[in-house]
């Protein structure tokens, strides 16, 4: 319960009437978790609150996982949101905690992102309904290796991961894919080691592979994943990119160029 809850003026402060002071003590003697129905936080203001707790959390991660990664996610998913049927409200807070406690970071643990999430939603008052589409999306959003499902249930959930998505491709996607590999201690290219194309999220969990490896398991396969017309439209154009970027590397590689 946030101080601020205890400290706002209602208007049964200050009781003019007998009904009045009725009506108050009656107010007064409701359970607790009443009290958030009178602390309704206007939606910017939550969003500028959760957008600089998540900044104050993620800046300087230096595995892609940082705050202009989660501000890109954000600005994306507002871009592809406004084109689709949705509430933009659970589109944006999903946005700017997808990546608030990842398992890739946690110990594996996969609910702690969506434990997180819900914690920093309910400091917040944010009602329940919100609260549990924002962590079902939260829970659901990740890439689980390339033959495991990993379907929204909701076209918000559509509209994060497909932002979420595109920042893993093109010229922002290469760089976080060999600042992520670098954070794993991983092999930048190895030619002795194929690709795998995991068939459980376990698999793909455990997996040590190489950053080159990497565009084949999962980079190069998103643009087919797309769930919305604008997402598809951009990530075609990085699909393109990181093709022309692959070409290069391995003409290097092989001593052509
Ligand atoms: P998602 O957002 O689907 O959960 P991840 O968090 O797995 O995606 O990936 C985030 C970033 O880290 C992406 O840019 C991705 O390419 C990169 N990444 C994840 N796993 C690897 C890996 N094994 N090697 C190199 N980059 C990786
Ligand atoms: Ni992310």
């Amino acid at each position: 319960m946030p101080i601020a809850v205890l400290c706002e003026p209602t208007r049964f402060l200050q009781p003019k009437s007998h009904d009045d002071l009725c009506a108050a003590r009656k107010e007064i003697t409701k359970p607790f978790s009443r009290i958030s129905d009178y602390y309704n936080m206007p939606r910017p203001e939550i969003i500028q609150k959760t957008s600089d707790h998540v900044k104050q959390l993620l800046s300087g991660n230096g595995a892609g996982h940082d705050w202009w990664h989660v501000h890109r996610v954000w600005r994306n998913a507002l871009l592809i949101g406004r084109q689709e049927d949705v509430d933009l409200f659970v589109v944006e807070l999903a946005a700017l905690l997808h990546d608030i406690a990842d398992w890739k970071f946690q110990g594996g643990d996969e609910k702690a992102g969506s434990r997180a999430a819900r914690e920093w939603l309910m400091s917040v008052n944010v009602d329940e309904t919100t609260i549990s589409h924002v962590c079902e999306m939260v829970d659901d959003l990740s890439f689980k290796g390339a033959g495991v499902q990993t379907s929204m249930k909701t076209k918000e959930g559509m509209v994060v991961q497909d932002a979420d998505r595109l920042d893993a491709l093109g010229a922002v996607g290469i760089a976080r894919a060999f600042a992520y590999g670098g954070y794993k201690g991983q092999e930048i290219h190895n030619p002795e080691i194929s690709p795998t194309l995991h068939q459980s999220f376990e698999e793909y969990k455990n997996s040590r592979s190489t950053t080159i490896n990497h565009f084949y398991e999962k980079l190069l396969l998103l643009r087919d994943l797309m769930n919305t017309e604008t997402a598809r439209r951009i990530a075609a154009h990085r699909h393109e990119f990181m093709v022309a970027y692959l070409n290069r590397f391995f003409l290097e590689a092989d001593g052509k160029a």
